[in-house]
């Protein structure tokens, strides 16, 4: 059994989302119409279009900060109706509170759920050890490089053991060599805690080395182009790239991409030369 097919056989397996005829619109204007998107126990999922074709607004819709969607969206079963800790966020900006220390920020969460403080700072403590950052529980967020900051709010996140790990292009804002390292801890704590990420980003190459599965938004408004499975075995290693299945994939994403900017581009009124 492969190790995707382990994951999903799980008894525990968590993170089913099942997106059924979104619309969203904004004044008026449609960021997304009839979306239909499902994402398997234990699968990761990364979200690839445009700009603004509505990556982040289908990702806030599971999360359940849209206040007004069409059709529905439920995870494991359930519907979201609002913001719950079944569903951890990771947005690209770090979003940590500013006055409180690191290990305050991670046990936040537990605290909101009526933990003790003691018990909330055992749990934050053990999970900053698990993103590598054990040493820099007292510190204030300020202090700490964008790369520990997001480390920081994986931890936060991941601390309410959520079926579903929502990121919103978390590694946009790092340098590459800081993204490889984060993309590698991501995909270990994936492997050990189970669950299924729903990964928005623009970098092709960063896709196909995480998603079992790629999805392409068509321009705004957002529908699924382009449903791929990444047929690459895991772990994939930096010569991936050299990969003709990674090569022929990566060609598919990107002319699929920049057909469906160019169309975004000229509906605005822009003109190609
Ligand atoms: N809170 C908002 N208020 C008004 N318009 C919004 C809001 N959020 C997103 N939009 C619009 O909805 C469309 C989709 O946006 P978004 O989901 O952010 O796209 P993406 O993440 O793919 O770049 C865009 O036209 C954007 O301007
Ligand atoms: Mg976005």
């Amino acid at each position: 059994m492969d190790i995707q097919a382990m994951r999903r056989a799980r008894p525990s397996a968590r993170g089913r989302v099942e997106i059924r005829d979104l619309s969203v619109s904004y004044d008026g204007h449609a960021a997304l119409e009839r979306l239909h998107l499902t994402v398997e126990p234990g699968e990761f999922v990364c979200l690839l279009g445009p700009s603004g074709c509505g990556k982040s607004t289908a990702l806030n819709a599971v999360a359940g900060f849209v206040r007004t969607p069409e059709g529905s969206v439920t995870v494991d079963g359930e519907p979201v109706l609002g913001p719950g800790a079944d569903r951890g966020m990771v947005f690209q900006q770090y979003s940590l509170f500013p006055w409180k220390t690191v290990l305050e920020n991670v046990a936040f969460g537990p605290r909101m759920k009526g933990a003790a403080r003691a018990e909330a700072r055992r749990a934050a403590r053990e999970h900053l050890e698990l993103v590598g950052l054990g040493g820099v529980a007292d510190k204030y967020p300020a202090t700490l490089s964008g790369g520990m900051q997001q480390r920081v709010g994986i931890a936060r996140a991941l601390i309410n053991r959520p079926g579903v790990l929502l990121m919103d292009e978390p590694f946009g804002a790092l340098d590459a060599q800081t993204r490889g390292f984060m993309q590698e801890t991501l995909l270990r704590l994936w492997d050990e805690i189970g669950g299924s990420i729903l990964f928005v980003t623009h970098d092709v190459d960063e896709a196909l080395l995480l998603a079992d599965r790629v999805i392409l938004f068509s321009a705004a408004p957002g529908r699924v182009l382009l449903d791929l499975a990444v047929a690459l075995p895991r772990p994939r290693p930096e010569d991936s790239f050299a990969d003709p299945a990674f090569a022929d994939a990566k060609k598919q994403c990107l002319r699929l991409i920049r057909q469906e900017s160019r169309r975004a581009f000229e509906r605005q009124g822009g003109q190609f030369a």
